[in-house]
């Protein structure tokens, strides 16, 4: 099994950590190193989930569950051992609540589909914020649509920060029956107050999910002990492999629920004219799963755990403030949503004056500087501020401060540049 203890110990040492993903040892273009801040899109892999995807497809590369010979027998326990591992991450007690999905996507869809046709009635409501991925709004439309409910948007102060007091309204008629909420949004790095509305929603009877999509890589989720209903997250925004994700859900809920794919394993018994579906997780896990990438998102999960979170939170604050210190001096510089970093996660949103995001990412690719611009998938978002695209800056543990004041001075050269012509 790989080494996965390569950063393990007390504190961060951040230039060790850098060691262990490879394309940071690589350079954009000839003499120019490379520069990764786009972790929000899909982090970079350490050297053990690299490792544990090879040893996969190496020495295992048998199907899981069905098998009954040696290769399929450690397929299924390097398998299941990666639910089990992502269970107790998620500080979930029964590894059956772990369901694999595609991604984050496909895992809300699946809640969307299948827990929406069974609960949601015409007139229902379900809550969803402007800060929402399309990923947490377009499977909620697809069903109010056929169900006859509703969304309801909570609003959102000037900072893009939830509006606890609105919130609160939205209950008023009892009607509410879902609040999907992102647990970080991908443009700002705004964290919604997450606990609190949890607590508020259960106490007025609606169910919750959390999309823990962007803030999974950086902060944990106990879900059991929070009470949340069900979370989703992506294996690749949390150093894992991509075509695989988490869908988390209450055991009584999953266990209400239909399944929304049909085909191998998902089945006890098939007859001619019906089927009896299998247990959990299986019943939602129909057909071949990610069985290699499963496995790296369980060393994935186990490289997060062999990190000291403190320290690498204190990391991660170290950078946003640095970014946001020197992004603030840069002429034409606009951030998206609130300066102050409290409970702020280190993704940076942001417009430059009379540069169109797109051109500015590619101007920033000269220095070798990854960064994302168009709309992040939050359509609804850049709609609320008024503009259709914007850029974003989003740091993990491997970056450092050195590395953001070369992008400050990039974007303070590209500016002077644009002035010139
Ligand atoms: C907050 C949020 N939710 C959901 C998603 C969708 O994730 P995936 O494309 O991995 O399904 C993303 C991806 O950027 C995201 O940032």
């Amino acid at each position: 099994m790989a080494d996965a203890a390569a950063v393990r110990g007390p504190g961060l040492d951040v230039a060790k950590a850098r060691g262990n993903f490879p394309p940071l040892a690589e350079e954009a273009r000839p003499g120019v190193p490379l520069r990764y801040f786009d972790s929000a899109a899909t982090a970079l892999k350490p050297s053990t989930v690299i490792e544990s995807v090879r040893e996969c497809m190496a020495e295992y590369p048998a199907n899981v569950h069905r098998g009954l010979h040696v290769l399929s027998e450690r397929a299924t326990e390097a398998f299941e051992g990666a639910r089990a591992r992502i269970a107790l991450f998620l500080g979930v007690d029964d590894p059956a609540q772990v369901i694999f999905t595609r991604g984050t996507t496909e895992a809300i869809n699946l809640v969307a589909r299948s827990w929406g046709k069974m609960a949601l009635r015409p007139g229902d409501a379900i809550v969803v914020s402007e800060l929402e991925h399309h990923a947490n709004l377009v499977p909620w439309q697809m069903i109010a649509a056929e169900t006859g409910a509703v969304l309801r948007y909570v609003a959102l102060n000037d900072d893009l920060e939830y509006d606890l007091d609105s919130f609160d309204r939205l209950f008023d008629d009892g009607r509410v029956r879902m609040v999907a909420t992102t647990g970080m949004s991908n443009v700002s790095g705004v964290r919604p107050p997450i606990e609190e509305i949890v607590r508020r929603a259960r106490d007025r009877g609606a169910r919750v999910l959390i999309d823990a999509a962007q803030s999974l890589a950086h902060e944990r989720l106990d879900v059991a002990r929070m009470g949340v209903d069900f979370a989703a997250f992506s294996g690749h925004k949390v150093f894992g492999p991509t075509g695989v994700g988490v869908l988390y859900g209450k055991r009584e809920l999953l266990e209400a629920m239909e399944p929304v794919l049909g085909g191998g394993n998902m089945v006890l018994r098939v007859e001619r004219d019906r089927a009896v579906w299998n247990e959990l997780p299986d019943k939602f896990e129909a057909g071949t799963p990610p069985i290699a990438e499963v496995i790296g998102l369980g060393a994935a999960i186990e490289y997060i755990e062999s990190l000291d979170a403190d320290a690498v939170a204190r990391h991660e604050r170290t950078l946003i403030d640095h970014a946001h210190a020197r992004l603030r001096e840069v002429e034409g510089f606009r951030l998206l949503g609130p300066w102050g970093t409290a409970g702020k996660g280190p993704i940076v949103g942001f417009t430059m004056d009379g540069t169109h995001p797109h051109d500015l990412s590619h101007l920033l690719d000269r220095y070798g500087i990854a960064i994302r611009a168009g709309h992040h998938c939050a359509m609804p978002l850049h709609a609320r501020l008024g503009i259709p695209a914007s850029a974003r800056a989003s740091f993990a543990l491997y970056n450092t401060t050195e590395e953001i004041d070369l992008l400050a001075e990039a974007l303070g050269s590209i500016k002077t540049m644009l002035r010139r012509r």
